[in-house]
């Protein structure tokens, strides 16, 4: 069983690397902490970046998982081999650009590319924010696999991964923590990035980025609302390249693990996704593009 910490970044491809930064930064407020060559890093919280901004194909290039230390990492590349998953190493050149001591890389059975890492480097001075959004964290990150129970079976079978709430056949909401969710998996065809969430101080703040993303011009694709599993007050809206970008607000923490058994709430439900049933479209995805260990 490979003990996830908690969640690391994400690598995401933008054809429009510069449109790409302006939006992380002055839209949804990170700091650009460092730019090297073709890679820009976003900084929301303690970790040196929670989001690298690639240069070249539009798409996901893999969302990175913690594991606590190099032992662990070896453990996990042995499970996974064990399992027949292939699994690569990253070089000490690659895990440099990750900001990280070392990691492995992984296909999920639907093809997302995985990332574990050790060692994610911490920067303490206070992140500086570019505008006041409010953000406390990383929070979350969704991918997609056209069966969610199966994608489940994954993660529970080679991870300390538990499931939260399920939503129909529609997603699995996982914790590896006592946090609700940190990781999710949503239906969908193709392997993909759903969305990359942010945790906000307040429920003003989601407020007031509400009203600034509208005036902004920035598409809202759901929300604002608050997401019955969760109890977080969320605002979802589409930034480039395909990349959907969640708020929220008050997540549930389960805190007597014993106790708690996951729920299945039924999609069709008016209310299924929000308690306050705003119209709930399906957010876009990013899909999955190629990032061959060896290259970046
Ligand atoms: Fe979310």
């Amino acid at each position: 069983m490979i003990e996830l910490e908690d969640i690391a970044y994400v690598r995401s491809g933008a054809s429009d690397l510069d449109a790409a930064v302006r939006f992380a930064t002055d839209i949804v407020g990170m700091e650009l902490i460092a730019r090297e060559g073709d890679t820009a890093y976003l900084r929301a919280d303690q970790r040196h970046h929670c989001l690298a901004l690639v240069g070249g194909s539009s798409g996901v290039l893999a969302s990175g998982l913690l594991v606590r230390d190099e032992d662990v990492l070896e453990d996990a590349e042995r499970e996974l081999e064990r399992a027949g998953v292939r699994v690569t190493r990253g070089s000490a050149k690659q895990a440099h650009a990750r900001r990280v001591q070392a990691f492995v890389g992984f296909d999920d059975p639907f093809g997302n590319h995985v990332e574990l890492v050790c060692g994610q480097a911490t920067v303490s001075r206070p992140v500086r924010f570019t505008r006041p959004a409010g953000i406390t964290e990383f929070g979350h990150l969704c991918l997609d696999a056209p069966d969610v129970h199966a994608a489940y079976g994954f993660w529970s079978t080679h991870f300390n991964a538990r499931v939260s709430d399920w939503i129909g056949d529609l997603a699995c909401l996982i914790r590896i923590d006592p946090v609700h969710h940190k990781l999710a998996v949503f239906k969908g065809e193709r392997p993909g990035l759903c969305h990359i969430n942010f945790q906000v101080d307040s429920v003003d703040d989601v407020m007031r980025s509400w009203r600034f993303l509208e005036r902004s011009g920035v598409e809202i694709t759901l929300g604002p609302g608050r997401h019955p599993q969760s109890t977080a007050i969320f605002l979802y809206f589409q930034g480039p390249e395909g990349l959907t970008y969640e708020y929220s607000y008050g997540v549930r923490r389960i805190a007597d693990e014993d106790a708690w058994r996951p729920r299945h709430f039924d999609p069709s439900e008016p209310d299924a996704i929000d308690l306050w049933q705003s119209t709930t479209g399906r957010v876009t995805s990013q899909p999955q593009v190629p990032d061959p260990v060896g290259e970046t």
